[in-house]
């Protein structure tokens, strides 16, 4: 039965505005309406209880650490799929059947060369650039080389640009570190999985043979999946905004790897490693740098602790923690930040600051721990992240460009700024 909120508002006004339910009976008080019937709006900075849109691609329950792909508990995709498998649910609705599966990763495969003009791109980028700002700049633009798209055209043109972005992002991102070490650009192999293709890609030296490790592979792999979508998060959200105005795929992801960039999101990754690094060279004192995140002028925080959603756990740090132990045991690696990181979790998870105000260890906090293990670079570190994110983004863009009722994003403001004032010439200011 549908249900009305009522909202009074000053001067006698009363509005009632419609309640929607989520399939998991999330609820939300739709004002649509709001401002063209009463001329108020709604105050939300960060967007912490708007919802923009209606979505069928992942469902979370931050309070039950819950996270779900198209229905999927996290947890079962991190244990049994692969990359690809996980890549095709979330965009196309659905777990591939086998002969889906081939399809698709014959397309992969068939998209994963750059086209040759865009080798010498990258020869232009400053040696001390970051490798997020190369990756967005060659996913932006990879609309110089193909089709613009809408996912509803019927022409295929959306599956083949989904394809070649999901295939070209692991070759762009493994050339942009052959570029950093000075080392030859290595072709993608077809007869090699997703993973080991990209770990070939980077390691690999046309001197020697290379075999991809399996502890490795397997690694990537889950880590790739425990990032591949996050419903309506920072850099999602950008993606949609994006879209919202009928830009391009490419150029709607090249946006999202900007937003991801940040450390107060995908960026965390590499600062978590760098602050345990920190920590590490500054004597192992934990104390001073949890009394440090508690003091507000600092300018310290945890990285890689707190979420927007999640307020009990991460279902993704779970995983990702009994990993990098795994990981790390299988491949013989030791490393100290490993158990300063589970002795900084364990002080701060029961240090009240922390624990008032629902603050756990997020994806980030071992993914670093994970990477460094398995050779990739810190500065890396988003790149890998935004890898993993990427069918989120394209399976977003398309539910977005699929829906016939979305707009173009525009929120509105509060004006808190001089009220009218006349010009003044230059002679006559003060
Ligand atoms: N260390 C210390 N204090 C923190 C931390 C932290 N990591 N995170 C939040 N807090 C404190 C805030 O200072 C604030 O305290 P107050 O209520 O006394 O003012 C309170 O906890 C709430 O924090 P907000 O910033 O309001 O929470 P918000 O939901 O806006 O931010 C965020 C979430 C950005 C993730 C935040 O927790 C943070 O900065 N974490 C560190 C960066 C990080 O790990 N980012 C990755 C997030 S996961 C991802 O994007 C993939």
């Amino acid at each position: 039965m549908s249900q009305n909120a009522v909202l009074h508002l000053p001067g006698d006004q009363i509005i009632e505005l419609p309640v929607l339910s989520g399939s998991e009976n999330e609820k939300a008080v739709d004002i649509s309406k709001l401002r063209s019937k009463t001329g108020y709006i709604t105050m939300d900075p960060g967007y912490g209880n708007t919802g923009s849109c209606e979505s069928s691609i992942t469902f979370l329950d931050g309070e039950k650490g819950i996270l779900r792909y198209r229905g999927i508990p996290i947890e079962q995709l991190a244990s049994q799929a692969s990359f690809v498998e996980v890549a095709y649910l979330i965009i196309y609705g659905k777990l591939p059947n086998q002969t889906e599966l081939d399809a698709f990763t014959g397309k992969l495969n068939h998209h994963a060369l750059l086209h040759e003009d865009m080798k010498h791109f990258f020869s232009s980028f400053s040696g001390q650039a970051h490798p997020m700002a190369i990756l967005s700049a060659m996913v932006a633009s990879l609309s110089g080389y193909y089709p613009e798209e809408s996912a509803t055209d019927g022409t295929g043109a959306f599956d083949a640009n989904a394809a070649r972005l999901i295939s070209k992002i692991r070759t762009l991102a493994a050339f942009s570190y052959k570029k950093s070490v000075g080392q030859p650009f290595i072709y993608p192999k077809d007869d090699l999985s997703y993973c080991a293709n990209f770990m070939r890609m980077m390691f690999a030296v046309p001197a020697t043979d290379y075999e991809p490790d399996p502890v490795v592979v397997d690694a990537l792999n889950l880590l790739l999946i425990l990032h591949a979508d996050h419903e309506q998060n920072c850099s999602t959200a950008t993606v949609r905004t994006v879209a919202s105005s009928h830009a391009s795929l490419f150029a709607s992801v090249a946006a999202g790897i900007l937003a991801l960039w940040g450390p107060l999101h995908g960026g965390a990754n590499q600062k978590v490693i760098e602050m345990l690094e920190m920590i590490r060279a500054d004597g192992g004192n934990i104390g001073k740098f949890i009394d440090m995140a508690k003091d507000k002028d600092s300018g310290f925080r945890i990285m890689g602790f707190g979420h927007r959603v999640y307020k009990n756990f991460d279902p993704r740090a779970t995983v990702i923690k009994k990993a990098c132990d795994n990981v790390l045991t299988k491949l013989g690696v030791q490393d100290p930040i490993l158990d300063l990181a589970k002795q900084l979790e364990e002080i701060a998870l029961s240090d009240d600051y922390f624990v008032e105000r629902k603050l756990y260890p997020n994806v980030d906090f071992y993914s670093g721990i994970i990477y460094r293990a398995i050779g990739i670079p810190v500065n890396m570190f988003t790149v890998m992240f935004a890898l993993g994110r990427l069918p989120g983004w394209i399976g977003q863009w398309k539910e977005l460009m699929d829906d016939p009722t979305h707009r173009i994003t525009r929120p509105r403001q509060i004006y808190q700024g001089q009220t009218e004032v006349d010009y003044v010439p230059i002679d006559k200011r003060a």
